[in-house]
């Protein structure tokens, strides 16, 4: 059996070893594409892989009629909306992902994005803390109740919002929870997203809904970039001169938010929120493992496809 990782964005190398150990140790092969810079590479390296872990990478139709041996693909991390699960799925083949394994990472890069805007991107110029603003937190996932956990410490007053979540679950938190993304907005100087990116949810960050926050509002996005209605974004933020948008994932339109928005934007180069050592040894091994649980034993555990 050979079990490939495939990431653009490659692992620390400390993961790498960990996942070479658990696959070698279950009499596997592992092979290794990473920073790979056209598709064909991965067209060609998938096709006599029977299982893959990969991160963002895209696995679409065309990649999953190249591996014609492929039995599994786990996506390790949270998000697998890079992952065409119909595809997939008529190919026989089982989608994965590690949820909660790289959660507290991207938690504490949206804390560190937080700071970074309050403090005026460094500039030498007086800024303002983040104890005793509000912070609302759209959707209370793993990565939602890690980015409560730390905001707690900085003393933050904490609003919650998820359509799926228990209300009961994010008030043992110590965490308001609202009734509505319009009450959350309202309510909130600032806003971190925890969505998936979802038929419903693309384009759903809109003018109308980020126009409810109170002046000197920002909006923090780790999540994904297709959750934000860009056209709207850079229309607000023309209208509010107060409004601050800092992002972990460069938007489409990212020389136009930089050119027009320079001291009230932000966003980093390449996602970097999950990109840690402890998080890449936390969702590759468990990669890893769950590949080796699943061809050994057949074990579906956090199968995301039908
Ligand atoms: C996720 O969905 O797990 C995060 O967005 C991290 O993505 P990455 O593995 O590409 O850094």
């Amino acid at each position: 059996m050979k079990v490939l990782i495939a990431t653009d964005k490659p692992f620390a190398k400390v993961a790498v070893d960990g996942i070479r150990k658990e696959i070698e140790a279950a009499g596997y092969e592992l092979a290794l594409l990473e920073k790979y810079t056209e598709k064909k590479q991965l067209l060609e390296a998938v096709k006599d892989a029977n299982a893959l872990i990969i991160r963002s990478d895209i696995i679409d139709a065309e990649v999953l009629n190249a591996a014609k041996e492929l039995k599994i693909v786990v996506r390790a991390g949270a998000g697998y909306d890079n992952v065409n699960l119909e595809a997939a799925t008529a190919h026989g083949v089982c989608v994965m992902n590690t949820p909660g394994q790289n959660s507290n990472a991207v938690a504490e890069l949206a804390l560190g994005l937080m700071v970074y805007a309050v403090r005026n991107f460094y500039n030498g110029t007086s800024g303002s803390e983040l104890k005793g603003k509000k912070l609302g937190i759209h959707a209370y996932g793993n990565v939602g109740r890690n980015v409560a956990r730390v905001a707690k410490g900085f003393g933050m007053e904490i609003y919650a919002y998820d359509a799926f979540c228990p209300k009961e679950v994010i008030e043992k938190d110590g965490a308001k929870a609202v009734d509505s993304a319009e009450e959350l907005y309202a309510a909130c100087d600032v806003v971190s997203l925890h969505i998936p990116a979802t038929a419903e949810t693309k384009n759903s960050i809109n003018y109308a809904l980020l126009n409810r926050m109170p002046k000197g509002a920002i909006l923090v996005n780790t999540a994904r970039k297709e959750v934000i209605n860009e056209a709207e974004l850079i229309k607000l933020m023309q209208d509010r001169p107060d409004f601050k948008y800092v992002t972990d994932i460069m938007p489409a339109a990212n020389a136009e938010f930089a050119e027009k928005f320079t001291g009230r934007y932000f966003s980093t180069p390449k996602k970097m929120g999950a990109q840690t050592s402890e998080a890449n040894i936390n969702a590759g091994i468990a990669a890893a493992k769950q590949i080796v649980g699943f061809l050994k034993e057949g074990c579906e555990k956090f199968k995301v496809n039908k």
